[in-house]
């Protein structure tokens, strides 16, 4: 792995939650960053600390449409795209169009400058797994006609597009399949669990949990995250990397631990499982830890504090 200094590097989805750490990592690194976003689902909140940084410029644009960036390019980070199933399900075109028009165009822009690029999939391509935990080798097991097939599908064909561009052009191409991510600069009603629960739990109102809540998840800080994102994009690995924390815990146990950090007495309220909602999540991480030397440092209990803390601000 070379890491040199001062890239370029385009990101879209920089207003949003994940490409906001990301350009702040960027940055941090000593590479310029034109960050690219349509703000669908993201926010100039999550950036307005960069205003007036040199490094830094923002252009606000839809990746569905063709992009052009002055000035030299050296890495291409595409993870434009509405991600709670609550934004996908609100936007299922928009999201169908950021995964195949919007990849399109953003590794278009690779093939320009001869950049490198990566693409921000996820673990949805895994659907309602059949085998536990997921690793990068399984298929999936995907519904391509339900209710989040819009997101699970736009980032099959995502990453499929992204392979098919690697052989026919030579591309340096990586493709993160990233696992449940939370933190800081999370829409608060967004839907996911990690803002609902912490939002319900600060407001003293019943945590909704949908199911019995022994479905499982794991949870991913978001520093974490970028750290594996930005070693996988000077890797040479072609194919699907896992980006997750792979503690995993059923729902109800990561009800407890919000209730227990923002020091509510929480109340449940149970509502029935959304359709196609997967059963177990857990990433399997071996490929990371021995491609990238990449694992989750920071504790739940650590991220989530920072994370109330957060939102307690907003
Ligand atoms: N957060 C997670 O747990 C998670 C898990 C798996 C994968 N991912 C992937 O990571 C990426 C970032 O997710 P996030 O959680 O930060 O979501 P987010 O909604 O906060 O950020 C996505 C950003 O993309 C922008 N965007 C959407 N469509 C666009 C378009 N056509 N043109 C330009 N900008 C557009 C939105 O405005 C938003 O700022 C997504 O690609 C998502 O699929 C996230």
């Amino acid at each position: 792995m070379t890491i040199r200094d001062n890239l370029h590097v385009v990101v879209s989805g920089a207003a949003g939650f994940i490409g906001s750490h990301l350009c702040d990592r960027l940055l941090a690194e000593n590479h310029s960053v034109v960050g690219i976003d349509n703000l669908l689902t993201g926010s100039l909140r999550n950036i307005a600390h960069l205003a007036g940084h040199q490094a830094f410029r923002f252009v606000q644009h839809d990746v569905t449409k063709p992009v052009h960036v002055d000035g030299a390019v050296d890495a291409v980070l595409h993870l434009a795209s509405p991600a709670s199933p609550k934004d996908y399900m609100r936007y299922p075109i928009e999201t169908l169009d950021a995964g195949s028009a919007g990849t399109r165009n953003m590794l278009e822009l690779a093939r320009r400058w001869n950049a490198r690029f990566l693409l921000a999939s996820t673990s949805e391509c895994y659907g309602d797994p059949l085998i536990h935990p997921q690793r990068e080798t399984y298929w999936g097991h995907v519904n391509p006609v339900g209710p989040r097939s819009c997101y699970d599908e736009s980032k099959r064909f995502a990453e499929a597009l992204t392979m098919a561009c690697h052989r026919v052009h030579g591309l340096r191409t990586n493709i993160a399949r990233i696992f449940n991510t939370y933190g800081p600069r999370m829409q608060l009603d967004d839907g996911r669990v990690v803002p609902a629960f912490i939002d319900q739990a600060l407001r003293g109102q019943p945590v909704t949990i949908f199911g019995d809540g022994s479905q499982t998840r794991s949870f991913c800080y978001a520093s974490d995250l970028v750290d594996g994102l930005y070693r996988l994009m000077f890797s040479d690995e072609r194919y699907p990397v896992n980006l997750g924390n792979p503690v995993e815990m059923t729902i109800r146990e990561f009800a407890e631990h919000v209730c227990r950090l923002t020091g509510a007495t929480c109340a449940v309220e149970h509502r029935p499982l959304p359709e196609d909602d997967p059963k177990k999540r857990r990433p399997d991480i071996t490929k990371a830890r021995t491609l990238l030397g990449w694992e989750p440092q920071v504790p739940l209990e650590e991220g989530l504090r920072l994370t109330i803390e957060y939102f307690r601000s907003l």
